[in-house]
């Protein structure tokens, strides 16, 4: 009733200022994509499909200026819409189609409203100007995610939450677009970004890099990680390779770049072709952030890389980064997948076999607390990167593939790779995919090993 009051007083002031030939009055698009692990992040009422992003970096005053050009599409008419963005940064302004637009910043939620309503199904374009000092947030299982200063620059790891700590944008995985990052730090700086490097400029003891993002990417794959970093830019075997090293990192990095195409040839043999027009990884010195991340065709990793890390994040690049989960609580689908693509990049080095890591992980007794989360919903966002979504999860797959035989298990895997190549899908797509190629009734065995708690039965 009282909505309804509202709308008809609106729809009566509007009245006498509105021509004749003027679309509806539009309402405000949702303040959140609805993922219950994290309300905040995403915005209802438009889709992005591309993202140009200007940031001028000062390492050592951590100072940021920055410029996000974006292009969307309304999936309703809108009189106001959200973008996420850290309130550390301050907006100075905000432009949509070209004219000035009116907004306001609270938390992590920057709330524009357009001159003019804009009309349902058609592009706009949104045009903000910010600066500041971006700071790191903590996610709920302590760890660093966002915008972390290094003692060079910056080790820029946006899972799950940190793309708010540098760009605005429709922060939600879900929203996937391309990107081009064009980005000026002190010519003795590198700024290493996703995608393809474009070209290298410099002027006046500054230097501008830009790299071009083609197939659509979830913003906590996206990364412009700054420092003194030797840059390699070359073909190695059939890829476009390229590295980013830090010469303080800890680890042997001879050879690194050397080290992609195998692995990549192997998983295009299993999972079907890689994705992307280029790789490579970006080697920091970061050991107080401690994990690596699977940032779109480039990884990051807070020292060199061993063998099965290597694989864990490029095995990513099929699994999360081109398929890309819908919730946060199917994250098993990123990180159960490149845990069993660790399993098979081992056997095929013949350091260990996958039987011999599914019985190790199958070993943990039955009333280990490890058996109470169930892969499929670990339960809260503190959980997300916890052993079972990453043991159980790769379990999962070995007991499937016990189930269907190896022909059908990698002919199911290619096709998940193949249907939803730059797109998202839930763990629900999973099991009628798999039940599709297989032929099979599969219910019994997703019921133990996704949803119950409790150690499945062999
Ligand atoms: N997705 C990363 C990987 O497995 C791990 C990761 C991302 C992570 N963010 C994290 C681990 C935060 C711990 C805390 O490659
Ligand atoms: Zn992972």
């Amino acid at each position: 009733m009282k909505r309804l009051l509202a709308l008809t007083a609106a729809a009566f002031l509007a009245l006498p200022l509105t021509p004749a030939t003027a679309s509806p009055a539009g309402t405000p698009g949702a303040p959140s994509a609805g993922d219950p692990y994290f309300p905040g992040q995403g915005n209802g009422g438009y889709d992005t499909r591309h993202y140009d992003l200007t940031l001028d970096y000062d390492p050592a005053s951590g100072h940021l200026s920055g410029r996000a050009a974006i292009s969307a599409r309304a999936t309703q008419a809108l009189s106001r819409f959200n973008l996420d963005l850290a309130d550390t940064l301050t907006v100075r302004s905000v432009t949509v189609d070209g004219r000035p637009a009116s907004f306001t910043q609270s938390g992590s939620e920057l709330v524009v409203t357009p001159a003019r309503t804009l009309h349902d199904r058609r592009g706009f374009s949104v045009v903000v100007r910010y600066d500041g000092t971006p700071a790191h947030v903590l996610d709920p299982d302590g760890s660093m995610d966002g915008w972390i200063r290094t003692a060079d620059g910056v080790y820029n790891a946006n899972e799950p939450q940190g793309a708010i700590t540098w760009y605005p944008g429709n922060h939600h995985m879900t929203d996937k677009a391309t990107y081009r990052f064009t980005v000026t730090v002190p010519a003795d700086r590198v700024a290493v970004a996703n995608g393809d490097l474009v070209r290298r400029t410099s002027m006046g003891g500054r230097a501008t890099y830009e790299w071009n993002v083609r197939e659509h990417m979830a913003s906590y794959l996206a990364t412009v990680s700054i420092g003194t970093f030797d840059l390699t830019d070359r073909r190695v075997g059939r890829y476009r390779v390229t590295t980013a090293v830090d010469p303080q990192a800890r680890g042997d990095a001879t050879g690194f770049a050397e080290r992609h195409p195998p692995v990549l040839d192997y998983f295009g043999e299993l999972f079907g072709r890689y994705p992307y027009s280029s790789t490579g990884g970006i080697v920091d010195n970061a050991p107080e952030v401690g994990y690596a991340l699977e940032t779109q065709t480039r990884p990051l990793y807070p020292r060199v890389p061993s063998e099965s890390l290597l694989a864990h994040e490029l095995a990513h690049q099929w699994f999360g980064d081109s398929v890309t989960p819908t919730l946060w609580r199917d994250i098993w689908l990123n990180e159960g997948f490149a845990t069993y693509a660790e399993w098979l990049w081992a056997d095929k080095l013949g350091t260990r076999t996958v039987q011999a890591a599914f019985d190790e992980a199958y070993a943990r007794p039955a009333d280990d607390e490890f058996w109470q989360t169930p892969t499929a919903d670990p339960g809260g966002p503190e959980n997300l990167f916890h052993d079972p979504v990453y043991d159980r999860g790769a379990m999962t797959l070995h007991a499937l593939r016990g189930a269907t035989g190896d022909a059908a298990f990698f002919a199911i895997l290619r096709a998940w790779a193949r249907e939803h190549r730059y797109g998202n899908a839930d763990t629900a797509a999973f099991i009628a995919l798999a039940e599709r190629v297989s032929g099979k009734d599969l219910g019994a065995l997703f019921d133990a090993w996704l949803f119950k708690p409790g150690k499945p039965a062999l």
